[in-house]
């Protein structure tokens, strides 16, 4: 009879024991449309070893999985590869079941794990160290900001296997354990989307990262990490993947994104997708009612272009367009280039507001914002459309 909460087979000694969230929508501001899992790994060496733990309230659901392999009281070491919640809200609970002989973290790790916890006796294990689990031995490699100062790669060389904690991982809750069993269309999207809203501002980290990590030379047959699916075949998709995010190369795409009060700066939107689209631009609109920051952040990744609308409201912008801005200025995109627009009734002030936002955002603003008072008119509604042909031109060049 099959049981629930069963641990999932990578090799002989190596099994995924994590917990699927398929019901978690709001990942620190990030819409997880998909929800998530946490990974957790059990290693079957002569000391057996647990890598990360779970989100707390999932801590039952890995022990039983844990279970169904081995007593976890049979547990010697853990290794914690990064110490933020979604990974560690269980480790003080596990500990206290399981009574390890030893845990262990990077350096930041055990620090960041003391302020959390208020943990006590963790082991710091730092760059190029190795540990020997008797008959398997793991090497740590150091990967501070990927996506916490204490971050963290184990590799497993006995199984070619790297734990590669945020890294290559994405927000998705499935049934199914490995990347080969899924749709790479939704892989592409979901992982791009995790690089967007939670690497983006970290991208020439990840180049130097991943820079670091190939001249490490590990043979690596599967990447196994801490959100999503598991990478046992061409395992380069992913690390290719991440180094063109990662370059954020200027492309024809457009994104318009704005809200709207009474569909003037709507109907604003529109002639300019229709000008950018007229002159060869790929145009993804965006309204704000509809579409989740995360979203735009996901479509900016492989953008050129972001142009921004907002009505006014109160001498300001909306603050649905207020909120998209704080978060993408926080996510540092390159390379864009920008515009401005909006519609207003007496003071205006929106696009102004817009403009100095996205100076900020360090982006390179082209061709002149449009205002438009109250309702676009026929001419309004050709200035931006030919907002919409500059910024294509530029794009093309
Ligand atoms: Fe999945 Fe940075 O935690």
């Amino acid at each position: 009879m099959t049981e629930p909460l069963q641990a999932t087979r990578l090799s002989d000694r190596v099994y995924w024991v994590g917990a699927i969230d398929w019901g978690v929508r709001d990942f620190h501001g990030y819409l997880t449309t998909r929800g998530t899992t946490y990974n957790a790994y059990l290693i079957l060496a002569d000391k057996i070893t647990l890598i990360d733990t779970v989100k707390a309230p999932f801590g039952r659901e890995m022990l039983h999985r844990i279970a169904s392999v081995i007593d976890p009281g049979t547990i010697d070491y853990i290794i914690s590869n990064h110490s933020e919640m979604d990974h560690s809200g269980a480790l003080p609970e596990v500990i206290a079941e399981v009574k390890p002989e030893r845990v262990f973290a990077s350096p930041r790790g055990v620090e960041a794990l003391a302020r959390h916890f208020h943990l006590d006796g963790i082991e710091a294990v730092k760059e190029g160290d190795s540990l020997s689990l008797g008959s398997a031995t793991l090497a740590f490699v150091e990967t501070p900001m990927l996506h916490w100062p204490d971050s963290m790669f184990t590799y497993l060389a006995d199984e070619r296997l790297l734990f590669s904690s945020d890294a290559f991982g994405m927000h998705l809750a499935t049934s199914e354990r490995f990347a080969d069993e899924i749709d790479d269309s939704i892989l592409e999207y979901e992982g791009a989307k995790y690089f967007a809203n939670i690497l983006l501002p970290l991208s020439n980290l990840v180049t130097r990262l991943l820079d670091k990590v190939g001249k490490l030379n590990l043979a690596i047959d599967a990447i196994a990490p801490s959100h999503g699916p598991v990478w046992r075949k061409d395992v380069g998709v992913p690390v290719r993947r991440y180094g063109s995010w990662a370059a954020q190369e200027r492309t024809n795409k457009a994104v318009v994104v704005y809200d709207t009060m009474w569909q003037s700066t709507d109907l604003m939107a529109r002639a300019i997708g229709d000008g950018l689209a007229a002159s060869g631009a790929s145009v993804k609109l965006m309204p704000l009612k509809s579409c989740h920051r995360s979203d735009v952040a996901t479509e900016v990744l492989d953008a050129g272009a972001l142009i921004v609308g907002s009505p006014s409201l109160n001498g300001g912008m909306f603050p649905t367009v207020a909120d998209l801005l704080t978060y993408l200025k926080g996510l540092k995109p390159r390379n864009l280039i920008s515009a401005a627009f909006g519609s207003y009734g007496w003071s205006g002030g929106a696009v102004e507001q817009v403009e100095a936002a996205l100076r900020e955002m360090n982006v390179e603003l082209v061709g002149e914002a449009v205002r438009v008072k109250y309702v676009p008119d026929a001419d309004a509604l050709s200035q931006c459309c030919a907002l919409g042909a500059q910024i294509a031109e530029k794009l093309r060049q």
